[in-house]
This record gives C-alpha cells, sequence and structure tokens, in this order.
C-alpha cells in the first residue's frame, strides 16, 4: 500500500506530533504494560476468544470465528510484531495491543487493540497506544497505523487524541501517526515501563500462588 500524501512531510519536524512520554501523562493512571511472549499464547487466546461477536468486528474487522481467533494468535510472530498486554491480579490478559511489522515495509507497523468490557473507559486503550507508539518510535519507524469502522467512537477518540491523522473512507476509517525520532528518553521511558510491567506481574503471580496454596494446596500455570 502506498503512503498517504501526509508522510511525505515526515522530515518537517513541524508536522511531527510529540508522544508523550510516560511521565508526562498528567490525566493517565498507572496501568502496568508489559511486553508479550510466546509463552502468553494461552492467555492471548482466553483473551480474545472472550470478545464478543460484536468486539471481534470491530477489532478484526470482520465476525472472527473461534478457530479464526485461534489461527491469528497461532500466526503471531514474536520476535518480529510486538505484544503489549495487561494482565489483571487473576493473570488473565485484561487488554491486548498488537503492533504488527507490514510485508514488505520498514518504516512502518500497524497497530490492533483490545480492551476486555470489564477494563473498558480507564484509559487502558489509550497508554497501550502510547506505549504502542513509543516502542515503534525506538525501533526506528516513522509511522503507526490504524484501520478501524468509522461507527468506534472510542478507537476514533484515542486516535485522534494522539494526534493521529485521520481519513474517513465511507465505512473505515484509517489513521496515522507520524512519529519521531528516538532519544535515550523514549529508550528510558519504554525500559522503565517494562521494567514496571514486570514487576507487577511477578507479583500478582506471587499473590495468585499464595492464594492458591492457601486455599487449594496446589496453583495452575497461568500459562
Ligand atoms: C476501543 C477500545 C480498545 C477502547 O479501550 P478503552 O480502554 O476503553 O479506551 P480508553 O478508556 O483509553 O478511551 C476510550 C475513550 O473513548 C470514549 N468512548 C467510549 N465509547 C465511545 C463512543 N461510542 N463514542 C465516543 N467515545 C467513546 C471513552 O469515554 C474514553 O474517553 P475518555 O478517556 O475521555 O473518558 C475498546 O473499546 C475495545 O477493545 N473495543 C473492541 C475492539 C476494538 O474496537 N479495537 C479497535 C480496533 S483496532
Amino acid at each position: 500500500m502506498t503512503l498517504p500524501p501526509e508522510t511525505a512531510r515526515l522530515n518537517d519536524p513541524g508536522s511531527v506530533p510529540v508522544v508523550l512520554p510516560y511521565f508526562n501523562q498528567a490525566r493517565a493512571p498507572i496501568i502496568p504494560i508489559r511486553p508479550i511472549g510466546p509463552e502468553h499464547r494461552g492467555q492471548l487466546l482466553q483473551h480474545f476468544l472472550a470478545l464478543s461477536a460484536e468486539d471481534r468486528y470491530l477489532r478484526f474487522g470482520y465476525a472472527a470465528s473461534d478457530e479464526r481467533i485461534r489461527a491469528y494468535v497461532d500466526s503471531i510472530r514474536f520476535g518480529v510484531d510486538e505484544i503489549f498486554g495487561v494482565f489483571n491480579r487473576k493473570l488473565d490478559l485484561l487488554a491486548v495491543a498488537h503492533i504488527a511489522m507490514e510485508a514488505g515495509q520498514t518504516d512502518r507497523a500497524e497497530f490492533g487493540v483490545s480492551v476486555l468490557p470489564k477494563g473498558r473507559g480507564l484509559g487502558i486503550g489509550t497508554r497501550l497506544f502510547e506505549r504502542a507508539a513509543v516502542d515503534a518510535r525506538n525501533h526506528g519507524l516513522r509511522v503507526l497505523y490504524m484501520q478501524c469502522l468509522s461507527s468506534n467512537g472510542a478507537m476514533l477518540k484515542i486516535a485522534r487524541r494522539a494526534g493521529m491523522k485521520v481519513r474517513n473512507e465511507g465505512g473505515e476509517t484509517e489513521a496515522y501517526l507520524e512519529l519521531p525520532e528516538d532519544t535515550y528518553q523514549s529508550h528510558l521511558d519504554a525500559l522503565v515501563e517494562n521494567q514496571t510491567g514486570q514487576i507487577d506481574y511477578w507479583i500478582k503471580a506471587f499473590m495468585r500462588q499464595w492464594r492458591c496454596f492457601w486455599l487449594f494446596g496446589r496453583c495452575p500455570d497461568p500459562t
């Protein structure tokens, strides 16, 4: 796919929106976000299977069946794409963001996100987008791209709030965020945020083990 004319202005520093770093989000609550690896495939599958038919349509652009969801999760290219998630205290994945490298493109990636209904409206989708933008920027990408239905009010709000350039084409909307170059600060932000997410996960895992042993004398593997 050819880049929209907007991206031709990438080298113009005046046109580059600022991706706010982690600590400058005055209104954002601290949401522990961590990278997800192949060891979490089971939790990823549970997350996507828990989406309603309507949410699957919004997330994937079609009413994905359970089989298609399984195929999607199996096809995730860990190590090429990036996956970020937010776990609840039971270590279920409450939210997942997928930054997918586009075939044949070295400077842009596609963003997709889903938050389970019980976690919505808390700023998680917004924070995952911001995290994805920092990650894409740190990987030398220049454009983060997103596609959603034009009726997806929540996603469009996130896109506009992030300063994305939004283009409506009938029932579908495409949005582009031009990314500034990475800096020491953006790498530090990512590092701190990954560590925060990791520590949060360890604490939840420990608490979960402790609860299970206390109540049942054993604990199933979360993955
Ligand atoms: C889109 C989605 C990720 C948003 O997640 P979220 O964690 O609720 O997002 P946030 O809380 O960060 O922000 C959502 C904002 O949209 C607003 N919003 C919610 N529904 C809305 C609607 N129908 N119209 C306009 N705004 C809406 C919320 O009030 C919130 O604004 P606020 O922060 O000013 O209060 C979530 O709804 C979802 O998973 N939907 C199904 C999958 C999907 O649509 N994925 C996107 C396609 S890639």
